[in-house]
C-alpha cells in the first residue's frame, strides 16, 4: 500500500484523496488548521506550519512517505529539494513545486523557454513600482510574488491606483519577501485552463480546454470544454508542453492561458496539481483531474481520457467578512434540476468570500441558476 503525505487539505486536496483511498492508498494529509477538508476524509493528519522548515522535515522523517504530493503553494520548497535528493518522490517534481511557490520564478522560467507571456518586470519598492509600471503601459496587473486565489492583486491606471495597488499587495502577500510582479494588463477575448498530464514515461497528454471567469482575482465558474478554435489549441498545447516537460516528473498540471481577440495565446502562470477551474472534470470527464492525477503520480498506467459531456461548475462562496460557523441552504431546491450536482467542502468555518462548495451542472446557465438557490448562512 502506497504511503502519500499530502501538503495542504483544502477542497482540492479533498478530492485527490477520495481518489488515492480508492485506489487502496494510505493517506496523510497536512495543513495549518484542524478537520480541514481532505483531513475529514485521509488516514491521518499532522497540523503544522508548511512554511516551517523543521518541522515539515520532522514530518517527512517521521512517515517516509513513498508520494509527497504538494496541494497548495505556501510550502517552505527547499525542503522539497532536499527531500528529493535524500530519495523521496516529490510530485510532480521538486523542481515544479520550487519553480511554481512563487510568481516571478515561473515567469522568468516561461519566458527563457520562448513562451508568450503579458510584458512584465518586478519591483521591490513602492517607486520601483512607479518607475516599472510607467515602462509596462496604461494599465496594469499588480500581484504579490507570493499570493493565490487573488490575495494582494490589483489592477492599477494611475500614480494614486499603483500606491494603493503596493499597499494592497504587500497587505495580501505570503512569506516575507516583499515583491510584486506588475504586468501588462491584458483585455483578453477568454481565459482557459489546459490540463496537461505528463507521466513518468515523459507522455505527454491534455484534457479539452477549460475556460473560465474570474473577480477579485479568484474563480467563480468555469466550464469545459471552451469554444477555443483549432489554431488555439495547438498553440497552447505546445506551450503546456514545453513547460511541463521542462519541469519534469509525473502529475497533472493546470495551465493557464489568456486568448487575446487575434487569437494569441498568452501564457500566464500554472500550478503543478490539479486546478481549482478543473473541478468541472468531476462532471465532465471519464476521468476527474482527481483520479488521473492519483493514477500518475502514483506510476499507475492511464486509459484515454474523454469528455463524456459538456459541463460546468459554479463556486459557492461564503459572504463579504464573514466569519464563524455555517449552515449551507438550499441545496435541495437546486437539485430539483436533475443535471445538477454538487460538492461541499466541509470547511470548518467562514471567512470573507470563502469557496464552501461548488455545483457541477451540464451547462453555464444550469450551473449559475443552481448556485443562486444556495446559500451560505451564518450561525451564532
Ligand atoms: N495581466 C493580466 N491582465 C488581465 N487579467 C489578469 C492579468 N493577470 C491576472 N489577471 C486576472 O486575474 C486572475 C488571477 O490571476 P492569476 O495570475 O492567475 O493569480 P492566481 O495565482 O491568484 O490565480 C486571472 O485568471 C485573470 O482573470
Ligand atoms: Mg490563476
Amino acid at each position: 500500500m502506497k504511503k502519500i503525505l499530502l501538503l495542504g487539505s483544502g477542497e482540492l486536496g479533498k478530492e485527490l484523496t477520495i481518489s488515492l483511498k480508492r485506489m487502496g492508498c494510505y493517506v496523510i494529509t497536512c495543513d495549518a488548521y484542524e478537520n480541514a477538508p481532505a483531513m475529514q476524509v485521509s488516514d491521518m493528519a499532522e497540523v503544522f506550519n508548511m512554511l516551517d522548515k523543521e518541522k515539515l522535515f520532522e514530518i517527512i522523517n517521521k512517515h517516509k512517505p513513498d508520494f509527497i504530493v504538494p496541494e497548495v503553494e505556501a510550502i517552505e520548497t527547499e525542503v522539497l529539494l532536499e527531500a528529493e535528493t535524500n530519495g523521496y518522490t516529490v510530485i510532480p517534481s521538486a523542481k515544479a513545486v520550487n519553480l511554481t511557490m512563487n510568481r516571478d520564478r515561473i515567469r522568468d522560467r516561461a519566458k527563457s523557454l520562448g513562451l508568450t507571456t503579458a510584458r512584465f518586470a518586478y519591483a521591490e519598492t513602492e517607486e520601483e513600482l512607479l518607475s516599472e509600471a510607467k515602462k509596462i503601459g496604461a494599465k496594469v496587473a499588480v500581484k504579490p510574488v507570493m499570493s493565490s486565489s487573488g490575495k494582494g492583486q490589483s489592477y492599477a491606471s494611475s500614480q494614486e491606483e499603483l500606491r494603493k495597488s503596493w499597499k494592497f499587495a504587500i497587505d495580501g502577500m505570503r512569506g516575507n519577501r516583499k515583491r510584486v510582479i506588475v504586468e501588462e494588463f491584458i483585455d483578453f477575448d477568454y481565459e482557459i485552463t489546459l490540463l496537461t498530464i505528463l507521466e513518468k514515461s515523459g507522455k505527454v497528454s491534455f484534457c479539452d480546454p477549460i475556460g473560465h471567469f474570474q473577480k477579485r482575482g479568484d474563480y467563480q465558474y468555469s466550464w469545459q470544454p471552451a469554444a477555443c478554435s483549432k489554431e488555439v489549441i495547438k498553440k497552447a498545447q505546445e506551450a503546456a508542453k514545453t513547460m511541463v516537460l521542462d519541469l519534469g516528473g509525473s502529475g497533472i498540471f493546470g495551465v493557464e492561458f489568456f486568448v487575446d481577440k487575434k487569437g494569441g495565446v498568452i501564457f500566464s502562470e500554472l500550478s503543478p496539481r490539479p486546478h481549482d477551474t478543473g473541478m468541472v472534470t468531476m462532471f465532465t470527464q471519464n476521468y476527474s483531474q482527481f483520479d488521473i492525477h492519483a493514477r500518475v503520480l502514483t506510476g499507475m498506467p492511464l486509459p484515454e481520457i474523454k469528455l463524456m459531456q459538456a459541463g460546468a461548475s459554479h463556486v459557492i462562496l461564503a459572504e463579504e467578512n464573514a466569519t464563524g460557523n455555517y449552515t449551507i441552504e438550499g441545496i435541495e431546491k437546486a437539485l430539483e434540476d436533475e443535471n445538477v450536482d454538487f460538492r461541499i467542502f466541509g470547511k470548518p468555518t467562514l471567512k470573507s468570500y470563502r469557496r464552501m462548495g461548488v455545483v457541477l451542472a451540464s451547462s453555464l446557465d444550469k450551473a449559475q441558476k443552481a448556485a443562486k438557490k444556495i446559500s451560505v448562512v451564518s450561525i451564532e
